[in-house]
């Protein structure tokens, strides 16, 4: 696919006085978004764990690599698909799950937003358990884009097995188990105003809607919705250890991947249990803070990962972020972040202008640096910024 001709789109349009809806720079999206998003989830979006330094350090760490430029390599064309579990992709774009994302939307549905935005771009929507609407409405608008189900593994066992099976039976193509967030991370910015979404009661449908989540309730949700909370902070939150590795392989036959994965000690005994991707990622920096930038733990896992998949994200905010990460060996990237802020803004229409520009973005700089697919992207092509 062509991602660069965007801009030739958005200049024709220019002749005629029409303008792109949405600001084309993160700093000024994330700006704008702040004044669209009510102030608490502002801060749960846009807020991290401590003081935030591995947050921040997340974005800075891609400044300190540089994509050497080659010439005469004529990259006219080029091929930014990618073959992920036995899917071609268009691109090595996915959206990563975000909790709150049906609150980022000005109409209360951005999950719904968020997957239409998945069936127009092509870009994969990775559906977070913790959702607006039930991940079988979601589903409905997958289109033609494969989609993936997060899985927050609860504690009762049967109610795990339960999510899994309706993402499949809801047509997802593979489950991501996020290993980091069995308990919350310290995030100042929520604590000071007690705010956490959850308990508020939101994002809770995919347990309200679950056979399993009704029947440990003694009276129905709709009914008692502040049992339904508290049985679900009750059920949240599995502290798994390697012993439930198998048990989680046994859930589905689908691909299985592993969100979380920063060391290489981690990557080789998921490999052996069976996963069929790791996904490394810090969380963007919501759960743990004072750690190291997850760019700079991605080789090593990639390399202990010996030929599986490795997903990344935390801190990709540009084009030429996705393409420094993929020439570090990850197989493709989830954005996390921008496309909340584009949905914030603009619904699906936003998260579409936001994914375009990143992989145009990408596309020109492969083109004018000359790396013409992403097999051509390898850590030759990188070099520290001094
Ligand atoms: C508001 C918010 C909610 C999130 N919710 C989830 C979630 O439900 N499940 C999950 O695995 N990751 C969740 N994440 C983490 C993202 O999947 C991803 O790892 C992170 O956003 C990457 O960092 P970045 O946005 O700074 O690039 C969330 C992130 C944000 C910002």
């Amino acid at each position: 696919m062509a991602f660069g001709s965007y801009q030739n789109e958005i200049y024709l349009n220019g002749l005629t006085g029409t303008m792109p809806r949405f600001p084309m720079t993160y700093a000024e999206l994330e700006a704008r978004a702040q004044n669209a998003l009510s102030p608490s989830v502002w801060s749960y979006v846009a807020g991290g764990a401590g003081d935030e330094r591995t947050q921040r350090a997340n974005v800075s760490a891609f400044e300190l690599w540089g994509l050497v430029p080659r010439m005469f390599v004529g990259a006219t064309e080029r091929d930014l698909s990618v073959e992920l579990f036995g899917m071609r992709l268009p691109s090595p774009v996915l959206m990563a799950p975000v909790g709150v994302i049906g609150l980022c939307a000005q109409d209360g549905h951005g999950d719904l937003a968020t997957v239409q935005a998945a069936a127009r771009t092509g870009v994969p929507m990775i559906a977070s358990t913790l959702s607006v609407d039930p991940m079988e409405r979601v589903a409905k608008d997958l289109g033609n884009t494969p989609g993936f189900f997060q899985l927050y593994t609860p504690t009762d066992r049967e109610l795990a097995e339960s999510l899994v099976r309706r993402a499949e039976a809801a047509g997802f193509k593979g489950i991501v188990v996020t290993l980091d967030t069995w308990v919350t991370g310290w995030r100042p910015r929520d604590l000071a105003t007690g705010n956490f979404p959850q308990l508020r009661g939101h994002c809770l449908a995919n347990y309200t809607s679950d056979p399993v989540f009704r029947s440990l309730l003694q009276r129905a949700p709709e009914e008692d919705p502040q049992a339904a909370v508290r049985m679900w902070a009750q059920v949240f939150g599995n502290p798994l250890t390697w012993a439930d590795l198998p048990w989680l392989r046994s859930l589905t036959h689908l691909p299985l991947i592993v969100k979380g994965i920063c060391h290489p000690e981690d990557a080789r005994p998921a490999k052996d249990g069976g996963v069929d991707g790791i996904y490394c990622s810090n969380h963007g920096g919501r759960q743990a803070n004072g750690g190291l930038p997850a760019l700079d733990v991605l080789p090593a896992v990639v390399d202990a990962a010996d030929g599986l998949p490795v997903l990344f994200d935390s801190g990709i905010r540009s084009g030429a972020d996705i393409v420094k990460a993929i020439a570090l060996g990850a197989t493709a990237v989830g954005i996390g972040r921008p496309y909340a802020y584009g949905l914030a803004l603009g619904g699906t229409d936003g998260i579409v202008q936001v994914l375009r520009s990143l992989l145009a973005e990408a596309d020109l700089l492969m083109a004018v640096d000359g790396y013409p697919t992403l097999g051509h992207l390898s850590r030759e092509a990188l070099q520290p910024v001094v």
